[in-house]
């Protein structure tokens, strides 16, 4: 396997991404120099083939990654992710129950602290998730139980201002709702919010989120999509009607968890995109894990990843966002009650895997 080369990269940048000060005061420099180093920064440097960011760059796609923040303590990770990623996605920061865990008391400072970092290193970010289709507790606030309808709409509309507010002209995409597809097919009908606001809780959001900033692009985001015909289809007739309903969707994110360590059939993904790129809307993978479950290998979750990611690309995603960086950090395991599941294009030592290597060739192609 082999070792990423080293990348050039701005101490300034590093140190931002490390959380370090800037203003620390500076060693003495032994000599004074008349002409002054510009380190290459992220956004002016060109983009190096050999990273994801700079393959994805040469096909106008972003690559990203879903984090929480304290991991960019680490340097070695900072450095990672500043040299491979154009997009940052907070994996739990941005969350209604992170942020509001009382009623009422709203604290920022993880999502502030990864949007700061994207900022100092030329990455976009993708803000996850202001409103969750499922019940609550699962992805919303308890507190919102008992609440009354109208209760409900002002929380809910308090919380999209503040926090779309806060990141306007930073956050440049929101999954407004997450899941909004029910089990049973069709739009969620039992949650806090479909109760509160009616069957167009979903288009409500959406207006709610495009008036706290006009220039956000506003997404929906949905699991399984490619597993399960029937979600597909339910889909498709959501992204329909709220079109017909005049609802501000610029995009339609796929989080493409394979849970079972396999790629869908062939031709199934790049299907899936064409048909919803045919009704304008922006595509992305925007939560992508490939577990080593039942049989999968290192070789064939690689080969799951090359399949997935290269129909993406080419029926005209925008974007292909890994939920988590390496195998030691990540969600899969104790949700698949696995020891080890080792879904991620970096091992343990935050070295490359086969599976990053797919996806460097597929977005190269
Ligand atoms: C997961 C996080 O990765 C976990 O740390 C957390 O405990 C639960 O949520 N779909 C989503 C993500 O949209 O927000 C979820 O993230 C994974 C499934």
């Amino acid at each position: 396997m082999r070792r990423l080369g080293a990348a050039a990269l701005a101490g300034a940048l590093l140190l931002a991404l490390a959380g370090c000060s800037s203003e620390e005061p500076a060693a003495e420099p032994s000599t004074v120099t008349t002409t002054t180093a510009v380190a290459p920064s992220a956004t002016t440097a060109p983009p190096d083939p050999s990273t994801l960011r700079g393959a994805a760059a040469g096909r106008g796609v972003r690559v990203g990654v879903a984090l929480q923040s304290d991991r960019l303590d680490d340097p070695a990770v900072a450095e990672l992710v500043a040299t491979q990623f154009s997009s940052l996605t907070a994996e739990n920061e941005m969350k209604w129950p992170s942020i509001e865990t009382e009623r009422d008391e709203m604290d920022f400072t993880g999502a502030d602290r990864l949007v700061d970092a994207a900022d100092a290193g030329g990455m976009e970010v993708r803000g996850h998730t202001l409103v969750w289709g499922q019940e609550v507790g699962n992805g919303m606030p308890e507190w919102l139980d008992g609440l009354s309808s109208a209760e409900v709409e002002d929380e809910l509309g308090e919380w999209i201002d503040t926090s779309v507010g806060r990141y306007a002209g930073r956050v440049d995409r929101w999954d407004v709702v997450n899941e909004p597809i029910a089990l049973s097919g069709g739009v969620v009908d039992d949650n806090v919010f479909s109760e509160a606001l009616g069957p167009d809780w979903v288009a409500w959001a959406l207006e709610r989120a495009h008036s706290a900033d006009p220039g956000a692009e506003l997404w929906i985001n949905e699991h399984s999509v490619e597993q399960q015909p029937e979600k597909a289809e339910a889909l498709i007739a959501l992204v329909e009607d709220l079109q017909a309903a005049g609802a501000p969707l610029d995009g339609v994110g796929l989080q493409t968890h394979a849970f079972s360590g396999q790629a869908p059939p062939p031709g199934t993904f790049a299907q899936l995109v064409e048909r919803l790129r045919a009704l304008g809307v922006a595509v992305a993978i925007t939560e992508m894990d490939v577990p080593l479950v039942g049989g999968t290998t290192e070789t064939t979750q690689a080969d799951a990843y090359a399949q997935i990611v290269g129909e993406c690309v080419a029926a005209g995603c925008e974007e292909i966002t890994l939920w988590g960086l390496d195998d030691g950090h990540t969600w899969l395991d104790a949700f698949l009650g696995q020891e080890r599941t080792d879904p991620l294009l970096f091992d343990r030592d935050l070295q490359p895997k086969p599976a990053f290597d797919a996806v460097h060739q597929a977005l190269q192609r």
